[in-house]
């Protein structure tokens, strides 16, 4: 996950980018896939703070930014029984497709939820002529470091207090180019 922002950015509008909404059964799980609004970020808090046990690595109006950055972006929401409980964003800067964020609520994971959001994304980034996928993750979140290789990201390099706990962070990347 990037850091939390540090810094006011003025806020300035981008190109929409088009996702059609999708329902999909994850082990029986009926869910709908749509394009997260400004409307949705109180829910996407929420879920933060459920799964960062009360913390919340983005604020409201960091996530209200990066849904308006001028970067070629896309962040989505992952709805059950018209509750949000998952989320994932990424945005494009030379070639990059970075994830910003990815949550699933505790009692969804492990039902292929995340891997399903990862793989819209490499869609988006294909689209977007993205040469690489990348994110930053804790250094002591090896669950979430275990699913990203297992999806096929490698980790790149570790950057000495990268969060505001001064915990570090791992940056790992998937490559894109000549893969199917
Ligand atoms: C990391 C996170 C997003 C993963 O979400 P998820 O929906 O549970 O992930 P998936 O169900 O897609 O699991 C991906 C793979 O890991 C496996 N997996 C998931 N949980 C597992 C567990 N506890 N033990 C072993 N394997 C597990 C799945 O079986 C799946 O493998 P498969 O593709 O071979 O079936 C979720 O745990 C989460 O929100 N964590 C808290 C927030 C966080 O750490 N975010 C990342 C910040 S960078």
């Amino acid at each position: 996950m990037w850091r939390k922002f540090k810094s006011f950015f003025p806020i300035q509008f981008s190109k929409e980018t088009i996702f059609t909404k999708q329902i999909r059964e994850f082990k029986h799980l009926t869910c709908t896939i749509r394009k997260a609004e400004h409307g949705d970020i109180r829910s996407m808090l929420a879920v933060e703070r459920s799964v960062y046990d009360g913390d919340v690595p983005w604020t409201h109006s960091a996530f209200a930014f990066e849904m308006k950055n001028r970067l070629p972006h896309l962040y989505l929401v992952v709805e059950h029984e018209e509750k949000v409980i998952a989320f994932i964003g990424c945005r494009i800067k030379n070639k990059d497709a970075h994830i910003t964020n990815l949550a699933v609520e505790r009692e969804f994971q492990g039902k292929g939820i995340a891997t399903f959001l990862l793989n819209e994304m490499k869609r988006f980034a294909k689209r977007s002529h993205a040469s690489q996928m990348s994110l930053e993750v804790r250094f002591e979140n090896k669950h979430a470091q275990m699913i990203y290789r297992k999806f096929g990201f490698e980790s790149q390099k570790i950057m000495k207090n990268y969060y505001e706990s001064q915990e570090d962070g791992l940056v790992m990347v998937y490559p894109l180019e000549n893969l199917s």
